[in-house]
């Protein structure tokens, strides 16, 4: 019997986040237009979470698509250390204007994890490279920062890094602030900064969302108090914005919402449009100058295979273009408007705790306060999801939406209807 792509997938891949003994057989995908997903029978899939939150403009735009292959049969790939190319420098120059001001270089990596890994290294080597040790860093408690072992130890002690504990380094982690909790936690932060004093080299941090902690959104003014904090220490400020980049919160970053500018900012996921893999780290030229020079032993000692992908860079380049031309800031209040009229809807739900949301995106919790990552919550409700052509995959009970900025209203506002109607069964 001929197998399908599903169970041939079974018998030779391993995905990630995934149980595969207990998990369904992986859903085919064949083609996506838009906020759709077409699955290998034809069936349709809303994509309410832009697949991992990458995609921006929708899946499949003929835009990136044609500026990917067009830069494929020129230049696929070239080594980024002595040599560069126009999409890498056409990215650069286009992204600086956009960011906070005192943004003036981009080192290139080629995801989220690495743009990460890149800043941390960045602060120690900063103080490194001028006979300084000065390795300790703070983050919070709640927070996720990538998958690899610098980015895992600056992330949440949770289910995700239990296995690799031991190996982690360690990080004053102080708590996620919340909407009562500011003054708690700009004392813990004062507290790290007196206990370890000339230690510190870093803050990291998601800006007003953390995203795989549950979706957990805090406000502006608390992350002033503690980067304003950081400042009066020399402690660098690295604004992880690799999910709250490009438009998710409402402003095209996150840090846009803050009086303090970020020391450094880590960018990958809707970078490209959500079309291949880019990690950007960007930084000041104060940072910068303490590696410029001419000593050797004084170079960033990073760098990835891919770093500047040509590729990925001129799908960038096209993302930017369409930013312009379809009026994207527009569409994404549009999104803003309509998870405003469903939050105020289904907080009064019985089931619903806590829903809110920040620009595009949306969260809510089912039944409890935030729960475990696996919590079973998730298998109930995400077979309903897909039956009814929903691409949703909750975190624990936390069930979010952040859709691509060209759904439509109906399609956001039958999303919702779903999300609703799994509450009854849970
Ligand atoms: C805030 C944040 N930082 C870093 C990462 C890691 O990115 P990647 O999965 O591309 O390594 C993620 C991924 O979800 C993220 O949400």
């Amino acid at each position: 019997m001929i197998k399908s792509i599903s169970e041939r997938d079974a018998d030779v891949l391993w995905h990630p986040y995934t149980q595969m003994k207990i998990a369904p057989l992986s859903i085919a995908i064949e083609k996506a237009e838009g906020a759709y997903l077409f699955d290998e029978n034809g069936k349709k899939y809303i994509d309410a979470i832009s697949s991992w939150w990458v995609n921006m403009h929708g899946h499949a735009h003929p835009e990136i698509a044609n500026a990917i292959s067009e830069q494929a049969h020129k230049l696929e790939q070239v080594i980024f250390a002595g040599f560069t190319h126009q999409p890498a420098v056409e990215l650069a120059e286009r992204l600086l204007p956009l960011l906070p001001k005192n943004q003036k270089k981009i080192f290139l990596s080629d995801n989220g994890s690495t743009a990460v890994e890149a800043a941390l290294k960045m602060c120690i080597q900063f103080f490194a490279n001028q006979g300084m040790q000065k390795t300790k860093i703070i983050a919070f408690k709640e927070s996720y920062h990538g998958d690899t072992f610098g980015s895992m130890s600056v992330s949440a002690r949770d289910v995700f890094t239990k296995p690799f504990r031991p190996l982690l380094f360690d990080v004053v982690f102080i708590d996620t602030p919340t909407a009562s909790n500011a003054n708690k936690v700009v004392a813990q932060f004062q507290k790290a900064v007196d206990e370890f004093k000339d230690e510190i080299c870093a803050f990291i941090f998601e800006p007003l969302v953390l995203g795989s902690g549950g979706m957990l959104m805090y406000g502006a003014e608390v992350l002033n108090q503690l980067m304003s904090l950081a400042k009066q220490h020399q402690i660098f400020c690295i604004a992880d914005e690799v999910m709250t980049g490009f438009g998710r919160t409402g402003k095209f970053f996150a840090s846009e919402y803050l009086n303090i500018e970020p020391d450094i900012i880590c960018l990958s996921k809707g970078i490209t449009g959500g079309f291949l893999p880019l990690g950007a780290t960007t930084t000041t030229k104060e940072i910068y100058d303490a590696f410029y020079s001419s000593d050797k032993y004084k170079m960033l000692f990073h760098g990835h295979s891919y770093t500047g992908n040509p590729l990925a860079c001129a799908a960038a380049v096209a993302s930017l273009n369409i930013w312009e031309k379809e009026n994207t800031l527009e569409k994404i209040k549009q999104i803003e408007l309509l998870n405003k009229n469903f939050v105020e809807k289904i907080s009064k739900h019985p089931k619903v705790k806590n829903a809110r949301f920040k620009g595009t995106i949306m969260a809510l919790e089912i039944n409890s306060d935030k729960g475990d990552y696996l919590s079973p919550i998730k298998e109930k409700v995400v077979p309903f999801y897909i039956e009814n052509g929903v691409l949703l995959r909750p975190l624990g009970n936390t069930v979010y939406t952040l859709p691509p900025y060209c759904i439509s209203e109906k399609d956001l506002n039958y999303i919702f209807e779903i999300i609703e109607q799994s509450l009854d069964f849970v």
